[in-house]
């Protein structure tokens, strides 16, 4: 196993201060298995001295599981989070309970009095680093989190190994810090920053600015407080936190402020107007920009102490940089880890590769090499972002030796449909560790927003932590296991699973889709264009959907047998996503025969049967909506989204160097971050320049919009004046002016007091031949 860490010497220095220590199990324990605190013993074993900085120091991590003292279960580890995980391995594999995304942690529940092993358990990782975070999850998914929230993933995190967490809230308060210091106004400093739903993309200087209202001083200031506390946790709990830094990206201001420094407008991204976007980047070799990275890391430093060394830091995703000359693209590189140099003398540099498939043709293997040049293979770590599917390392011959994090992308905004490649996310990181120049160095999730298929995540999570491929068979059953325990677990729900398994779940075919459905149901109706999309949104299924009916048949049987399911709360939510998927996908059909049938050139053209469709569309998105809100459950939810953004509006300033926005009354902020959370998941833009990409099935939303959407083309396609080009401009303004007008507050009261077995009994006997 070491060798696959000693092939190669890698600066990373991953202690900065604090050297490994119990504490953080000790509190995870706290929080999470109150009653069972005197139930376990720790002790670190063998951890690497935290004071050396040696590049192949970053050891792998290695817990042992064993009977202690007194009858406690003992877990050493060489690390905290070796610790973390190795309580998971106990807990899953002898108590049956876990946290999940979006339940009730269930490790409480574990009974007393806790087993002792069979045997002594070894446990290792196979990589050094277990990464996770995509810089946009922290829009698409964690926007509005709360402490709350935070507590509840870090402990996730803890739990399955990652060591090596993105931390970016709060940037802002220390950039805007940063430009007052260096004398750009609050008003220039303000059209620069975007809303609360978007800073991911301002951050990586897609965008500028804010449109329909500005960031409020308490936004950052929240945001700020919020990251002290998740970066101390983070810490605690033994993982390295990826901190920002300065980017190069400044207000359009900097014109009047350093008219003499050199600096050049951004590449447009999308359809954005100019207004908002087209970044101003100041030139990594221009002397502003190195006294800016000083200015922003000290600060940074003071606020969350010297936690970290590495850095976070993109400036060409989705963005062409200024020139193709190879000298000048080595230049960057150069001048910019100059810049992080000046300021920590253990600067590493963390880059997410997605440039390098997204704008390939741009950067071909000469450019991404002239770039990568500018920085020693011992100072930069590269996310090949999208492992799974669109790999970039074996074209760059492992990123020209750069270390390299395997990363599983798996979803784009947050979208939601049952899906995975599970021979993709076991058997391609092994390969990819054996391959004898490798430089890979982790392995991690980059999802664009967590939002179900959790067992895919947790696979790869795993897999770190296993030298030969997973064999999916067995680790379907014990997930399943741990799942819906700690109680017994009804054969029907391992077969549901196993079905799932071999079809939903492994998609071998990536022409057809290379990432989680959508279903055309999340769309802007259209005549054509709808169907067989393929890539990152593909609407395509893979599998043959009675196959999915089938398994649902069965999940949803289990029911009857053991009644107690309907009280557990991961049975419900997986039940809720499934009835979603088999009703999603029954959509298809109907909408097929709709347009076949209202075609007036078509020889099918029948306007009874068109009509009788419409309405059957109709009435599946009510029925959908309906059994999303009686899930109960968050996930499902527009409310949720909309409450966690409106809570945000509450928060006090207390700062008076940054003062925008200070005027605003609370609701007037409630107003604006109710039109960022609506905005990103429907129109993602002023005037819909990427509508619907964070499309989502939430109750509220498919009941509230998309059914409204659909009812609006209906009504437009009977009435014929739809050409079969699908071209429309009457339509299409409608349903602009739809998306523009939605009023969320409107829906998100919802549906009260639905009861999901209920609901079912009845939707099924509505759709006879959806359930058979
Ligand atoms: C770092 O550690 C490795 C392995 O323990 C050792 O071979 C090497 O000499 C050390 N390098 C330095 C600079 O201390
Ligand atoms: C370790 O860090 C110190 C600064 O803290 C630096 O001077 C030294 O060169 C580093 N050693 C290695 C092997 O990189
Ligand atoms: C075991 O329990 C005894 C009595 O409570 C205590 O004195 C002793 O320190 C315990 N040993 C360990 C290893 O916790
Ligand atoms: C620490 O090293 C000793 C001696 O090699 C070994 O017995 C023990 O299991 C190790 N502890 C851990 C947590 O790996
Ligand atoms: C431990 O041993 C018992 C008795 O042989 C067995 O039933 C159980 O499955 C074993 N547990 C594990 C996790 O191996
Ligand atoms: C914005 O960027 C695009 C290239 O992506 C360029 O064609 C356009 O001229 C730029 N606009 C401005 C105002 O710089
Ligand atoms: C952090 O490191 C810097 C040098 O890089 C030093 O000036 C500062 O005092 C350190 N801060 C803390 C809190 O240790
Ligand atoms: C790269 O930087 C060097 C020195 O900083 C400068 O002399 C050279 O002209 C630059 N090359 C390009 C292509 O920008
Ligand atoms: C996935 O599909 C491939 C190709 O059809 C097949 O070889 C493989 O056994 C399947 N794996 C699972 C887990 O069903
Ligand atoms: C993913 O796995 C499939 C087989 O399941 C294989 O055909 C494909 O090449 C793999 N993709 C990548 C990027 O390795
Ligand atoms: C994958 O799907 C495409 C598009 O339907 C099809 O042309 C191709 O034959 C499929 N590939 C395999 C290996 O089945
Ligand atoms: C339907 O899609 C076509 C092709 O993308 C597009 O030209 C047309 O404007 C769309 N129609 C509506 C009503 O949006």
């Amino acid at each position: 196993m070491m060798r696959f860490y000693v092939l190669f010497t890698v600066a990373l220095y991953s202690f900065a201060s604090a050297a490994p220590s119990i504490q953080g199990i000790q509190s995870l324990i706290a929080r999470r298995l109150p009653r069972h605190a005197s139930n376990f013993s720790f002790s670190i074993e063998n951890a690497t001295d935290a004071s050396t900085n040696n590049t192949t120091s970053a050891p792998l991590d290695v817990f042992v599981v064993s009977n202690g003292q007194n009858g406690t279960i003992h877990i050493a580890g060489n690390s905290g989070i070796a610790l973390t995980t190795g309580l998971r391995w106990y807990l899953t594999t002898y108590c049956h309970v876990d946290i999940y995304w979006f339940l009730e942690p269930t490790l409480d529940l574990a009974s007393p009095p806790l087993p002792k092993v069979n045997s002594t358990y070894y446990g290792s990782s196979i990589v050094p680093w277990r990464y996770h975070f995509n810089t946009v999850t922290f829009s698409y998914t964690s926007a509005f989190w709360n402490w709350d929230d935070w507590q509840v993933q870090l402990d996730w995190m803890a739990l399955r190994g990652i060591n090596l967490p993105l931390a970016w809230n709060g940037y802002e308060q220390i950039l805007v810090e940063v430009f007052l210091e260096a004398g750009f106004t609050q008003a220039e400093i303000s059209s620069f920053l975007s809303g609360p739903a978007f800073q991911a993309w301002n951050r990586f200087a897609n965008i500028q600015g804010s449109w329909n209202g500005v960031l409020p001083s308490s936004w950052l200031q929240g945001q700020f407080e919020l990251n002290k506390q998740i970066v101390t946790r983070m810490v605690e709990l033994g993982m390295t936190p990826v901190l920002p830094c300065f980017t190069g990206f400044v207000p359009q201001a900097i014109a009047r402020l350093a008219p003499n420094a050199s600096f050049v407008n951004g590449s447009a991204w999308e359809d954005f107007p100019t207004q908002y976007t087209n970044v101003t980047f100041l030139e990594p070799n221009d002397p502003l920009f190195t006294k800016f990275q000083k200015s922003f890391i000290s600060k940074q430093q003071a606020a969350y102490g010297n936690v970290t060394h590495i850095y976070t830091l993109d400036q060409y995703n989705e963005n062409n940089p200024f020139s193709g000359d190879l000298g000048y693209l080595r230049n960057v590189t150069t001048n910019t880890y100059a810049s992080l140099k000046a300021a920590d003398p253990n600067a590493v540099w963390m880059l997410q590769g997605w440039l390098f498939f997204s704008s390939q043709t741009f950067w071909t293997d000469a450019r991404v090499e002239a770039y990568l040049s500018g920085v020693s293979n011992d100072s930069m770590i590269v996310l090949d972002l999208f492992s799974e599917t669109q790999p970039q390392w074996q074209r760059t011959n492992n990123y020209y030796g750069k270390p390299w994090i395997w990363c599983e992308l798996h979803d784009y905004g947050g979208n939601m449909g049952l899906y995975g490649q599970v021979q993709n996310v076991t058997v391609n990181p092994i390969e990819a560790l054996a391959n004898k120049s490798s430089s890979m160095i982790g392995m991690g999730l980059t999802m664009e927003g967590e939002e179900g298929n959790e067992i895919m995540y947790d696979l790869l999570l795993d897999q770190a932590w296993s030298a030969k491929a997973i064999d999916t068979d067995h680790y379907f059953h014990d997930w399943v296991s741990s799942r819906y325990g700690p109680t017994k677990v009804p054969q029907a729900v391992y077969q549901a699973w196993d079905i799932m398994r071999q079809t939903v779940y492994n998609n071998t075919n990536l022409t057809l889709a290379q990432g989680v459905t959508k279903s055309i149901l999340e769309l802007a109706p259209n005549t054509t264009g709808l169907l067989n999309r393929t890539g990152h949104h593909p609407t395509t299924i893979t599998y043959n959907p009675a196959t999915l009916v089938d398994a649902w048949t069965i999940f949803y049987k289990a029911a009857n047998s053991t009644s107690s399911l309907w009280t557990n709360g991961a049975y419900t939510f997986d039940l809720t996503d499934i009835t979603r998927q088999v009703l999603a996908n029954a959509f298809y059909p109907l909408y097929t025969t709709f347009v076949t049938a209202s075609n007036a050139t078509s020889s099918s053209h029948n306007i009874t049967l068109a009509q009788s469709t419409g309405q059957q569309m109709l009435a599946l998105l009510t029925d959908l909506d309906v059994i999303l809100a009686a899930s109960n459950n968050s996930h499902f939810s527009l409310s949720a989204w909309y409450n966690s953004a409106q809570a945000w509006a509450s928060v006090n300033t207390t700062d008076s160097t940054y003062s925008i926005g200070a005027n605003e009354t609370t609701s007037q902020i409630a107003s604006y971050y109710e039109y960022n959370a609506l905005n990103q998941i429907t129109l993602w833009g002023p005037t819909g320049q990427i509508n619907d990409y964070a499309s989502k099935q939430w109750a509220g939303l498919v009941g509230g919009y998309y059914r409204d959407r659909w009812q609006l083309f209906i009504n437009f396609t009977l009435n014929s004046t739809t050409s079969a080009t699908g071209a429309n401009p009457g339509l299409s303004s409608a349903l602009l002016a739809l998306g523009e007008q939605f009023d969320m507050s409107q829906v998100v009261a919802g549906k009260q007091n639905l009861v999901l077995k209920d609901v079912l009994a009845d939707v099924t006997k509505r759709w006879p031949g959806v359930f058979a």
